[in-house]
C-alpha cells in the first residue's frame, strides 16, 4: 500500500483502470478523473466547498421527477448539452442546425392535418407558419415528412406547467404534402424563464445570470431516409436572444415574424385581431 499525495493521486487512480475492457468507457473515464483532478488542484478547492457541491448534486438529484429533470437543467445551463448536440450535429452539415430538447417535450402529440390549429384554447397572437422540408442535398422536396411541434403559449407557459391536468396544448404533429410543403397555425411564442424554484435557480442566481429563454416553437423534423432534427425557430427580436439561458440560438434558426393586420390570414380564415406570418424551409440530411 503506497501513500498518495497530491502530485500522484492522478496516476494512481488512473492506473485502477488497467483490467477495463471498454476501450471508449476507459477513455471517457482516463478524461474525466484527469481533468475533474487538475479543476480541484487550479481552484485549490476547500473541504466545505467540495461539501456544498456534494449538497448541491444532492438536491440536484432530489428534485428529479417523473416530470422534471434538474440534471438536464444543470447540464443545459452550463452550457453542456449544446456543446454535445453542436459537436455531433455540425452547422456545416447542410442540415437544419439542432438545439437544445428542453423538458416540455410530450410523446404522441395528436397528429393534425395540414393548416390545422394548435392554438385551440391557448392565449397568444395568432401565427401563421408554413414552409417546405427539403433533402439537403438534393434539394428536392420531402413528401410526407413529419414536424412534431410544441411550444408555450403566448405567456410563456407550458401545458405541463399550467395548473390542473390541461392535457396537450400548443403541440402536435403535422405531415408535408407532396411539394413538401407544411402549414399550421399556432400563436406567437414568449421569451419565458427556466424552472428557477430548484438548485439549479440558486446557481443561476449566484452566478448573477436571468433564467431566461427567448421566445421559440420547438419542432422535431423527420423524413424516411433522413437524419431527424431536433430544433426550434426562434422570433426575431425577442428579448434574450443573444443571452438565452441554455445558449440554444443558432443564428440559423432565428425566423421573421411579419406582422399584419386584422382580416383574410393565409389559410383564408378571417382574423379580427392583428396576426403573425413565419415562413421558414427546414433541410434534412439523408441518413447513412
Ligand atoms: C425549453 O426550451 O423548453 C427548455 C430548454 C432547456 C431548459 C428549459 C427549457
Ligand atoms: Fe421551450
Amino acid at each position: 500500500m503506497k501513500t498518495v499525495n497530491e502530485a500522484d493521486i492522478t496516476p494512481a487512480v488512473l492506473e485502477r483502470l488497467a483490467d477495463c475492457d471498454d476501450p471508449r468507457f476507459k477513455q471517457i473515464m482516463t478524461s474525466l478523473i484527469t481533468h475533474l483532478h487538475a479543476f480541484v488542484r487550479d481552484v485549490r478547492l476547500t473541504e466545505e466547498e467540495w461539501m456544498a457541491a456534494i449538497q448541491f448534486l444532492t438536491r440536484t438529484g432530489q428534485t428529479c421527477t417523473d416530470k422534471r429533470q434538474e440534471f438536464i437543467l444543470l447540464s443545459d445551463t452550463l452550457g453542456v448539452s449544446i456543446l454535445v448536440i453542436t459537436i455531433n450535429h455540425p452547422a456545416d452539415d447542410g442540415s437544419a442546425e439542432s438545439t437544445v430538447m428542453g423538458p416540455f417535450y410530450w410523446e404522441n402529440s395528436p397528429e393534425m392535418p395540414l393548416g390545422a390549429d394548435l392554438s385551440v384554447g391557448v392565449k397568444g397572437e395568432p401565427t401563421f407558419y408554413s414552409g417546405r422540408v427539403l433533402d439537403a442535398n438534393t434539394g428536392a422536396p420531402l413528401a410526407n415528412a413529419q414536424l412534431d411541434i410544441w411550444s408555450g403559449d403566448g405567456e410563456g407557459t407550458y401545458d405541463m406547467q399550467m395548473p390542473g391536468d390541461v392535457g396537450m396544448k400548443a403541440r402536435g404533429r403535422i405531415r408535408t404534402d407532396a411539394q413538401g410543403r407544411y402549414w399550421f397555425r399556432s400563436i406567437r411564442p414568449t421569451y419565458y424563464p427556466v424552472p428557477t424554484d430548484g438548485p439549479v435557480g440558486d446557481m443561476l442566481k449566484k452566478m448573477g445570470r436571468h433564467p431566461n429563454r427567448p421566445g421559440h416553437i420547438h419542432m422535431i423534423v423527420s423524413a424516411e431516409g433522413h437524419r431527424p432534427v431536433t430544433t426550434h425557430l426562434f422570433v426575431a427580436n425577442s428579448p434574450f436572444l443573444d443571452s438565452d439561458a441554455v445558449f440554444g440560438v443558432k443564428d440559423s434558426l432565428i425566423a421573421r415574424f411579419d406582422k399584419h393586420p386584422p382580416g383574410k390570414a393565409p389559410d383564408g380564415s378571417q382574423v379580427d385581431q392583428p396576426f403573425y406570418t413565419c415562413e421558414y424551409d427546414f433541410r434534412l440530411r439523408p441518413a447513412v
